[in-house]
């Protein structure tokens, strides 16, 4: 009991380190402390410092400690942890050991980086890692569904990143398919629609920053620079290779209204995933600061939604807002 109650306050405070995760390091040089778990005084002792030179020999033991469950990095040294799983996501589907707020948190900022290098430079092998990085997500939400939650709960607000903004919509619009899709939804289908939402915006990475930074109303000319990205980011990713239904609908149709007063189509003709990108991409966006308009809170963005129920599908916006209301969900 004494020894269980020591190995509880210990989990607290430590992560039992993975194989998959400890082979991940720099051979002889750990990148954090690492700590080893000593029966007698049911303690962690220093094993090796971060940076510190290990010999073949301690090398050797520390994968045996490791296979045993005695090795343990503090969470003290979560940055250089999640920075290390950030860079090899996969490892986030083989480590029991982070809370799955912290998975949650890796994945969105893994996310996020792989986003600005492809808003960068939208060509395949930059698409790869971000494919790659995606799929794993996908597959972390697929196994638990709960685990949405957490993301929805770390929905970036304040200032406006189109990465930022990209994630938030693939957050938003994930959870709504889940909770809409009375139908059995296929894996498949829930990779396809998370690529689509990731993507949808990849168009605004075109226009000038001098445009998107405004305070003030737009000229007519900037106007124009903005209102063709949903067709540029089509364009993006049929490049790429990209040519499913959900990818089509989410890019062309993320600004169309159901009256017919959007952009660029003005088509009242929209799909069922095309109006769920619409109202997670107007909620992501109105959640963020941007240069024309204040950040909104979750509650007032998703009232705000649903009363415009000439523009956006209830069945949408009304599920997060009842949601929201119920706090089944919460945010920020
Ligand atoms: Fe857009
Ligand atoms: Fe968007």
């Amino acid at each position: 009991m004494a020894q269980q109650q020591s190995l509880e306050k210990i989990a607290e405070e430590y992560y039992q380190i993975s194989s998959n995760i400890l082979s991940s390091f720099p051979k002889y040089r750990p990148p954090l402390d690492l700590f080893v778990y000593k029966e007698p005084i049911r303690q962690l002792v220093h094993f090796a410092k971060k940076g510190d030179r290990l010999s073949n020999e301690q090398v050797e033991e520390m994968h045996r400690l490791c296979g045993e469950g005695d090795l343990f990095v503090s969470r003290a040294d979560h940055p250089i942890y999640s920075q290390h799983i950030v860079k090899q996501l996969d490892l986030i589907l083989v480590d029991n050991n982070i809370k799955p707020g912290e998975a949650a948190d890796i994945c969105i900022q893994a996310l996020q980086l792989r986003l600005q290098d492809f808003f960068e430079q939208p060509v395949r092998p930059v698409y790869e890692q971000l494919y790659e990085n995606a799929m794993v997500v996908t597959e972390f939400i697929w196994t638990d569904k709960h685990r949405l939650k957490n993301f929805l709960r770390r929905m970036h607000t304040g200032d406006h990143s189109l990465a930022a903004h990209s994630v938030n919509t693939l957050s938003l619009g994930l959870w709504l398919l889940l909770q809409t899709r009375k139908d059995e939804i296929s894996r498949k289908e829930f990779d396809q629609a998370a690529l689509a939402l990731l993507l949808h915006d990849t168009g605004m990475s075109k226009v000038p920053a001098f445009i998107t930074a405004k305070t003030t109303p737009l000229k007519v000319e900037e106007r124009d620079k903005i209102t063709p990205h949903p067709l540029l980011a089509h364009k993006i990713a049929l490049k790429l290779d990209l040519p499913f239904d959900a990818m089509r609908q989410a890019t062309l149709e993320h600004h169309e209204r159901l009256d017919g007063s959007g952009y660029p189509q003005k088509t009242k003709d929209i799909s069922a995933f095309g109006r769920l990108t619409a109202v997670a991409d107007a909620f992501s966006a109105m959640l963020q600061k941007r240069p024309y308009a204040p950040a909104k809170p979750p509650l007032e963005a998703a009232k705000e939604l649903a009363a415009a129920r000439t523009q956006f599908d209830l069945a949408y916006s009304g599920a997060l807002l009842s949601a929201l209301l119920s706090n089944s969900i919460s945010m920020g």
